[in-house]
């Protein structure tokens, strides 16, 4: 769809939308008309003045809220006191803090608190470069392992991993090479399957199974310098592994000396009821890397790695004149305090538990909803015909007309939605909205679901 037909809730938000077509990139993939006022907490208000449950919280970013009178005040104190120096260039408080903070609170691989170290980028696709870098450094391996569906980000190193639609790759000539790409083991993506126990066909991979056995009559595992891999895939579909997969894949990297990157820059800094996602799985990466979340919307991202690995950078070798920002650092120390000081965290746990079984009960009477599935704040639901091929067009309604009831929700995968709200949703939001959400399904059904002839 593009802007011209959009539905808008007003005329500010038409004009604005207007305004936006002759003036920002056409790139942006918008899908309904929303234009922000203001926003506190988990709710949002548009230039028109009507009101929203968010459950996108501006792509998994905003933890707490839009406004966390902490982070304000944070980023209100930092600014008066300096806004930059140059954190690559000049000592430092305000990075120094975070990086302790990060060393407590991110596990990595046989690390010690003191044993990590903690590189600062301004975003996900930078923290992501910086990994890539790093680990390539080490012992000049040259190769990536990386999966498909996965979503690293933009920037041509980043884009050289991400393969979770074709429309951000094609088009780019000269995208760096050097990646393979291996299918990724979801659970229950065809929704008919439960626990990645005894998946069917369709949704089953042993990927780890796969890069032995194929993956390495490509490449030497000598030459491979790390596999890169959301815990939790994202922009690909809030797909959730196999229970077996990081094990055997942490067994996998030890054997062969490969490092494991874990892109937590969606799933960490809370989201799904732990700081990082792995430890769903009693698993622990080499390389961590955290954007989106960590700054409660202020542009950050971090690179968390054993220092065996890190210190083999040399001073010159990486660095970025805004990385490890005060205002940024300042912002996420706030951020990380609140989620532990609110009990963020296990509020997450708790109300995703509570998402979950309100999304599988109404799923039994609606045969759209294909697959319900996640952890905390991080669910993926799925809709798809009765032949269980994806329904875009249907998601693309869906996601509109929450829009025109009042909720904010942001598609992912081919035909789904996610419910990544801020971590801060209170419990009579969390209803509203999947009262709005389930309402809504309900009504699209109606028109545009047909049953199997
Ligand atoms: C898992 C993951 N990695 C990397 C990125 C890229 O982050 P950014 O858009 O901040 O560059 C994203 C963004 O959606 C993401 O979800």
């Amino acid at each position: 769809m593009s802007h011209h037909e959009f539905v808008f809730r007003g005329e500010k938000s038409r004009e604005l939308a207007q305004r936006d077509t002759r003036t920002l990139s056409p790139s942006y993939t918008r899908s309904y008309g929303f234009a922000i006022s203001h926003g506190q907490g988990a709710e949002v208000w548009d230039v028109d003045g009507n009101r929203y449950v968010d459950f996108a919280a501006g792509i998994a970013v905003l933890s707490t809220g839009y406004s966390h009178p902490r982070v304000v005040q944070a980023i209100q104190e930092q600014a008066t006191r300096y806004i930059h120096i140059g954190a690559t260039d000049f000592f430092c408080p305000e990075p120094i803090k975070l990086a302790e903070k990060l060393q407590q609170i991110i596990p990595i691989h046989r690390a010690r608190p003191e044993d990590k170290r903690v590189y600062f980028a301004n975003s996900g696709t930078e923290a992501i470069e910086s990994a890539l870098k790093l680990a390539r450094y080490r012992e000049h391996r040259s190769h990536l392992i990386a999966f498909y569906g996965g979503f690293h980000g933009r920037t041509m190193g980043s884009l050289s991993l991400t393969a979770s639609k074709s429309k951000q790759r094609g088009g780019y000539p000269y995208i760096p090479g050097g990646v393979t790409h291996v299918p990724y083991p979801a659970r229950n993506e065809c929704g008919d399957c439960h626990d990645g126990e005894s998946c069917c066909s369709q949704c089953w991979s042993d990927a780890v199974g796969f890069i032995e056995k194929f993956v390495f009559k490509k490449v030497p595992p000598q030459e491979v310098a790390a596999v890169v891999v959301e815990p939790i895939q994202g922009e690909g579909g809030y797909l959730v592994p196999r229970d077996d997969f990081f094990p055997r894949l942490r067994q996998m990297c030890d054997k062969y000396g490969i490092l494991l990157i874990a892109d937590e820059i969606q799933s960490g800094v809370g989201r799904t009821g732990q700081w990082t996602a792995l430890e769903h799985w009693g698993v622990s990466a080499d390389i961590v890397c955290l954007a989106k979340g960590l700054g409660s919307g202020v542009p950050i991202g971090a690179m968390v790695a054993h220092n065996n690995v890190m210190r083999l950078w040399s001073p010159g070798t990486h660095a970025s004149t805004f990385g490890g920002n005060p205002l940024a650092c300042a912002a996420a120390l706030a951020t990380l305090d609140i989620i532990e000081e609110e009990n963020l965290m296990p509020r997450a746990d708790e109300l995703g538990r509570l998402t979950m079984d309100r999304l599988h009960r109404f799923m039994q009477d609606h045969p759209s909803v294909r697959r319900v599935d996640g952890k905390g704040f991080m669910i993926g639901i799925d809709f798809a015909s009765a032949s269980g091929e994806p329904l875009p067009d249907f998601r693309d309604e869906v996601v509109n007309r929450c829009y025109l009831n009042g909720l904010l929700l942001l598609g992912c995968g081919t035909g789904g939605v996610r419910f990544a709200p801020p971590l801060v949703l209170t419990r009579s939001l969390l209803e509203e909205g999947l009262d709005i959400l389930e309402h809504v399904i309900a009504e699209v059904e109606e028109t545009m679901w047909q049953p199997a002839s």
